[in-house]
């Protein structure tokens, strides 16, 4: 089971793994090694005989933060007399002064990592109760963490606990008890789920558990959680990447359900009933990566569209902006994972001044979807694939529906918005339309595999685009790629331009197509290689990517399919790791 729950929980790091199981007694047995959690499956087999029983474990799958990807800093660590065993997610922040304090006592460490003295600081306070000693160092040490522990003094019982990292409690009904760091890890273990809160300890044992927060013993209802949604294989594809761009159009469908109604035109969805939007003026984007760029597109389109003041900021770097805020914004957060901890800090900061915020998240019971005021789930389903692809479609196809809610409650023309709501509902087609072209695409990716570095260029709805390609072909080939709006060229980047630097230009027929069209002179002037994603005859283009025609609202989900089949297809020509990319992890829960 724990085997189990670490692969599906691989994509969150994978640098090393480990797990310590016991039987109930004493007796704890430690397995750790570096490297994929195929090389713990294998280090298991060879040294625990198959028909060995445990009742009981924890085990971790490290994304390194403090200390190098060694055995001695994978999870789970222990302290000197090995007494305690425990695995955490998350930074301890006072950890030098800690581990300074430890060590003047005698104490010494085989490793670098501040989760190590969090074992260490339980054996100094032992004091003959496991939960008390537990309560004890966990008022010292200064979070993020997602802790899980276990003692020789309390064989058979677990504790977690949490403030900022992500931590799941579940059970069945075969007394089997749970935690995980993302529920995806329960599918087919447990249907009932508590999502444990900042401050929450939940105390396990004898097959009955205690909930305490901040202190003070209470309870929580749990959730029923549905299988297929926790469930996710990678079937008969290649790569988990590919299989979640051919579910996109389906996806898109899904997201339509109950929410469009294309017979009349009309939009529907609780979320925007429940907040009244007449009251805000402004909306202010927050989120990190692939998330960050689907705001920037989602800006294009509150401007376009609803005719409000958008902008979209980065949430690692808001929170220390000095930006004044008037009470008729809307903070909107947008997060696949719903536990990135940059977005989180952000959110909890406009929650305390009293703003109002609304999520579009993919993970239910996610943090962010539970902290926001009003939002959307984007449907997406379990996003396993390190480089986010379906969820960043669900995300623009979300905001969409967004912005034309609230411009057709402002300005919006009917014709307009009718225009936009018809081409919409075609867009599912239209994507498969692309996806049946991969082969042709893989063709061109055959050819400028060999490049080492790109330029990814867009101008309008579809610099957000280009923006997101070039982070995708970054993260899955190593290969360097710049984004740049189009118009930017003349101002600098062009210096760059020679044969051996090829030009990503997303260039369909909307708004900006002429311009495009002058760009792609601009670059072929000075030797350049372009490919042009585009639905007309681009004469001067080296290579072409043919997308189906549309409006200007619609393309961007257009090249964004044509884009991820490139990025896709160069990555697998050049035998990359598509699904697990070097140094990165799916979900970020460290700021
Ligand atoms: C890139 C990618 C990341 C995430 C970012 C935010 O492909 O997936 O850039 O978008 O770490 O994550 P979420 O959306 O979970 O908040």
């Amino acid at each position: 089971m724990l085997l189990n729950g670490l692969q599906r929980l691989e994509y969150r790091g994978y640098d090393s793994a480990g797990l310590v199981v016991s039987n109930g007694e004493e007796k704890f047995k430690l397995m750790r090694s570096v490297g994929k959690v195929s090389n713990l499956t294998d280090k298991v087999k060879q040294h625990i005989p198959e028909n060995t029983t445990f009742n009981m474990g924890i085990a971790h799958t490290r994304r390194a933060t403090h200390g190098g990807i060694t055995e001695m800093n994978t999870h789970p660590h222990y302290d000197t007399n090995q007494n305690f065993f425990l695995v955490h997610n998350g930074i301890i922040e006072n950890y030098y002064k800690l581990r300074n304090e430890l060590a003047d006592k005698g104490y010494t460490f085989y490793g670098q990592t501040d989760s190590e003295i969090i074992a260490n600081l339980l054996e100094d306070n032992r004091n003959g109760n496991f939960l008390e000693t537990v309560q004890k160092v966990l008022k010292k040490i200064k979070w993020a963490y997602a802790l899980l522990i276990v003692s020789k003094y309390a064989p058979g019982e677990i504790i977690g606990a949490k403030i900022w990292s992500p931590l799941t409690f579940a059970y069945n009904d075969k007394d089997e008890c749970f935690f995980a760091s993302d529920q995806q890890a329960l599918a087919g273990y447990a249907d009932k789920l508590i999502h444990l809160d900042d401050g929450d300890l939940i105390h396990l044992r004898d097959k009955s558990y205690q909930i305490i927060s901040n202190g003070v013993p209470t309870e929580k209802e749990p959730e029923i959680v549905d299988q297929d949604v926790l469930e996710a294989s990678k079937g008969s594809y290649k790569h988990f990447m590919i299989k979640e761009m051919y579910e996109q159009a389906n996806i898109i469908r899904r997201i339509f359900k109950g929410r469009v109604d294309f017979k009349n035109n009309f939009l529907n969805a609780e979320a925007f009933h429940g907040m009244k939007d007449e009251k805000f003026k402004k909306i202010v984007f927050v989120g990190c990566g692939t998330s960050y760029n689907a705001w920037s597109l989602g800006t294009y389109r509150m401007e376009n569209l609803a005719w409000l003041d958008a902008s979209c900021e980065i949430a690692s770097e808001y929170e220390y902006r000095n930006i004044k805020v008037t009470d008729d914004t809307l903070f909107v957060f947008i997060s696949q994972s719903g536990e990135t901890a940059d977005s989180i800090s952000v959110l909890k900061m406009i929650k305390q001044k009293g703003w109002h915020t609304f999520g579009i998240v993919n993970v239910v019971g996610s943090t962010i979807s539970r902290l926001t005021d009003y939002g959307l789930f984007t449907r997406a389903w379990a996003e396993i694939w390190v480089a986010s692809t379906k969820a960043f479609t669900a995300q623009i196809t979300s905001i969409l529906l967004l912005a034309l809610y609230l411009g057709q409650k402002r300005w919006l023309s009917k014709a307009h918005y009718d225009k936009v709501i018809i081409e919409l509902s075609k867009v599912p087609i239209m994507i498969e339309d692309i996806l049946a072209d991969s082969d042709n695409i893989r063709e061109l990716a055959q050819e400028i595999a060999e490049y080492k570095n790109f330029f990814y260029l867009g101008r309008h709805y579809q610099l957000p685009i280009a923006r997101e390609w070039s982070l995708k072909l970054k993260e899955i080939t190593y290969l360097h790629s710049e984004s740049y709006p189009t118009g930017e060229l003349k101002h600098g980047p062009l210096a760059l331009i020679e044969w051996s630097i090829p030009s990503v230009l997303l260039a369909p027929h909307d708004l900006m197509f002429e311009k495009n069209l002058s760009s792609i002179q601009e670059i072929k002037a000075r030797n350049g290689k372009v490919i042009a994603i585009t639905d007309k005859e681009v004469e001067w283009a080296d290579h072409k990517i043919q997308i189906p025609s549309t409006i200007d609202e619609i393309y961007p989900f257009l090249t964004t399919v044509a884009t991820q089949l490139l990025a896709y297809h160069v990555a697998d020509i050049l035998e990359k790791d598509i699904d697990k990319p070097r140094n990165l992890a799916k979900s970020v829960t460290v700021k």
